[in-house]
């Protein structure tokens, strides 16, 4: 199949186009390349040793989009582009809901007019908001999103679904991702935030590599046990295998379905520490802090509707997410600078 990936040059898009690539689809990149570089673009062809079709391109831009979508005539576009940094999202909501939702409705309009018919979406366990009892299962309400990045993803799971109910011969996939971690195995490609790390992973291998003095680990008094949130880890090429699941389900499937992605096994910010070290045979420093605002004590997926119905199932353990995540930083101390 021909698959675009409009955001694939981010830390998902570039497993995901891996993981496609070797399973022999043909991968157009799309990116504005405003949260990633154009340097792993040549990371991924020497993964895939092949060289990949990439535009670069503001995706909420029709007028860019359209002569993209027209020449390339995709069978499935896999959206991930958006703005992803929640304290970002709270200083900056406009930004965030006008690059996000006009990312889809872009694309939506494109897939219309070139008579593409199927999309798989990048969505977010924090849909399930603030009040949901866990494990989170797709049936559940969403909303009650603590943030505005949170709401972006909540509006654009209903615009698809709109979007699906209104035209029979659409595809729409959505695939909620629980805390995507690690990098591929070659240690070529992996996760390299923007100036200071939100996320505790690259938080945690940054403080590794020496960039960062000291973690601070947000709040030790929840009521879990030992104290220290507790999230769904997931190795980022089984999310990208679940892209490819996804993939195939919308071939074959008309119509809105939403799946969430993750492992089912929650871990504490010590667990993780404690992990990384064992991986690594670095010790990180740490000291505990204030609770971060929005944190819930804990949450993880059920994913029984993914293994069921796309036949998807996270295999990698956090033994591997720990040692793909050092493998990627230790080479590549600085990232992709
Ligand atoms: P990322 O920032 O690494 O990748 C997103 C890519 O989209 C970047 O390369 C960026 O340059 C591009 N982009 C953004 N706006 C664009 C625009 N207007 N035009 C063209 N390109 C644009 O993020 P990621 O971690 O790879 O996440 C991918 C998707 O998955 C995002 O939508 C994110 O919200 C979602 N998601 C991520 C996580 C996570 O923990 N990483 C969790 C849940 C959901
Ligand atoms: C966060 C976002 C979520 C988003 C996801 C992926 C919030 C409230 N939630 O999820 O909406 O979809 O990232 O981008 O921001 N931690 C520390 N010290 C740090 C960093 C994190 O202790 O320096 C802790 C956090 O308090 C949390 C855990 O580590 O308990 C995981 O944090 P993080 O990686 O940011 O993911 P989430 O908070 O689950």
């Amino acid at each position: 199949m021909k698959i675009l990936l409009a955001g694939g040059a981010g830390y998902i898009g570039s497993h995901t186009a891996v993981e496609l690539a070797q399973k022999g689809h043909e991968i157009i990149i799309v990116d504005n390349y405003s949260n990633s570089s154009k340097k792993v673009i040549d990371r991924i062809e020497k993964i895939i040793s092949r060289p990949l079709e990439v535009f670069e391109a503001d995706i909420k831009d029709k007028e860019s989009m359209q002569p993209i979508m027209k020449e390339t005539k995709p069978d499935c576009i896999i959206h991930l582009a958006g703005l992803k940094a929640v304290g970002e999202s709270i200083e900056n909501p406009v930004e965030y809901y006008r690059n996000n939702i006009d990312t889809t409705l872009t694309l939506l309009e494109c897939m219309k007019e070139s008579s593409v018919k199927r999309i798989v979406f990048s969505s977010s366990a924090t849909v399930y908001g603030e009040e949901n009892p866990i494990p989170y299962v797709e049936t559940m309400k969403k909303g009650n999103c603590s943030n505005p990045y949170g709401w972006t993803k909540y509006m654009m799971e209903q615009i698809l679904e709109d979007a699906a109910c209104a035209d029979k011969e659409l595809s729409v996939v959505i695939l909620r991702y629980f805390n995507p971690i690690g990098a591929h195995i070659s240690g070529e490609i992996g996760e390299d935030p923007q100036g200071v790390p939100n996320n505790l992973m690259p938080y945690i291998a940054q403080t590794a590599v020496g960039r960062r003095e000291h973690l601070t680990i947000f709040g030790n008094d929840y009521p879990t046990k030992d104290g220290t949130c507790r999230r769904d880890y997931i190795h980022v090429m089984d999310l990208a295998n679940g892209h490819l699941k996804a993939v195939e389900y919308a071939e074959n499937n008309k119509g809105f379905d939403v799946f969430n992605l993750g492992t089912g096994e929650p871990y504490s910010v010590l667990e993780m520490i404690n992990a990384f070290e064992k991986a690594s045979g670095v010790k990180i420093k740490y000291e505990f802090g204030n609770r971060r605002a929005g944190d819930l004590p804990e949450y993880w997926a059920d994913s029984k509707k993914a293994q069921e119905i796309l036949g998807w199932k996270a295999v990698r353990t956090i033994e591997d997410m720990c040692r793909d995540t050092w493998n990627w930083q230790k080479n590549n101390p600085v990232g992709y600078a």
